[in-house]
């Protein structure tokens, strides 16, 4: 585990495991948005092939906007990386649109879900192979994308305005799943969801995780769900990343604990306040 040097801008981050191929380098990003509000300050972190890399940290850290960064999808909100590099299996992608990237097998499930409304789960997740032409793939992928997520084949033909929050983020991630992803981008899956409900979903992507070897970088504000099946784990903080780890070193990590697992009757304003980190601080200092 490593806890970034304080006042460094960007963390070296320690690479989750170096027998595993790097699929996803970021390498000390900064995000300005609207030419003037700088968000991200230095971010770095990777993603080897075939894990699953968690974002964690509270309200307004930078979670959403580093995977925008890497999905390429800031423009909209006119955000922009400055510097920094994202390397996809060592090549840059900065300037690769959401489309391509969708071909080069990077997908963002958004914030939110953004299931469209008026259409059936079914054209939902129809609308996720835009980038295939085989019908028989596509077929065979929907098949597939149902006996990963049954309660989406139950409601195949409800408009998806009609279905539960949980159907929904399932929705999402299963039409991301129809572009046959290599990589899944999950913006907070468990957002306004019922923990029994969070605790399904976060299944289903192990699941597809292990069986269908698809890699995922999740960003969460729910700490507990996303140490417990993610592997490795980043804590940001005001757009920069503070700790990172093993998910089971960052879970019986005590700071995390006490500052992001609720244990301990900490008030802290900031991560930076617990007790080890601010020991550490002096150390390096
Ligand atoms: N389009 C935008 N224009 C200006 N500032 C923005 C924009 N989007 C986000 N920000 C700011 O960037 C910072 C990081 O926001 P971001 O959405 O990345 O955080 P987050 O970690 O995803 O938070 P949350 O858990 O609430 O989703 C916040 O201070 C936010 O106000
Ligand atoms: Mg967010």
């Amino acid at each position: 585990m490593s806890i970034s040097s304080p006042p460094a801008v960007t963390t070296a981050a320690s690479p989750p495991s170096a027998a595993v191929p790097v699929l996803l380098n970021v390498n000390g990003i900064e995000v300005i948005y609207n030419h003037v509000i700088l968000v991200l300050k230095g971010v770095s972190l990777q993603v080897p092939e075939g894990r699953i890399v968690a974002i964690l940290g509270g309200n307004g850290a930078g979670k959403t906007t580093t995977l925008r960064a890497i999905s390429n999808l800031l423009k909209g909100e006119r955000g922009e990386v400055t510097k920094g590099s994202i390397e996809l299996q060592g090549e840059r992608i900065e300037n690769l649109s959401p489309a391509d990237l969708v071909k080069r097998g990077v997908i963002q499930v958004m914030e939110g879900r953004h299931c469209f409304a008026h259409l059936t789960i079914e054209e939902n997740l129809l609308t996720g192979a835009y980038t295939r032409k085989s019908k028989g793939e596509i077929a065979a992928n929907l098949e597939k994308v149902y006996n990963y997520f049954p309660r989406l084949k139950t409601r195949r033909t409800s408009q998806a305005a009609y279905t539960s929050g949980g159907e929904q983020q399932m929705c999402a991630i299963g039409r991301a799943l129809m572009a046959n992803p290599s990589m899944v981008l999950l913006d907070e899956p468990s957002m306004g969801l019922a923990p029994q409900i969070v605790e399904e979903v976060f299944n289903i992507v192990k699941d597809l995780n292990t069986r269908e070897k698809v890699t995922f970088l999740l960003a969460e504000q729910n700490t507990n769900m996303a140490l417990k099946y993610a592997d490795y784990g980043y804590i940001m903080e005001s757009g920069r990343v503070v700790m990172d780890g093993a998910a089971r070193e960052l879970a019986s990590n005590e700071d995390v604990k006490e500052f992001y697992l609720g244990v301990g009757g900490g008030e802290r304003k900031s991560f930076k306040d617990v007790k080890s980190y601010k020991r550490r601080k002096r150390w390096l200092a």
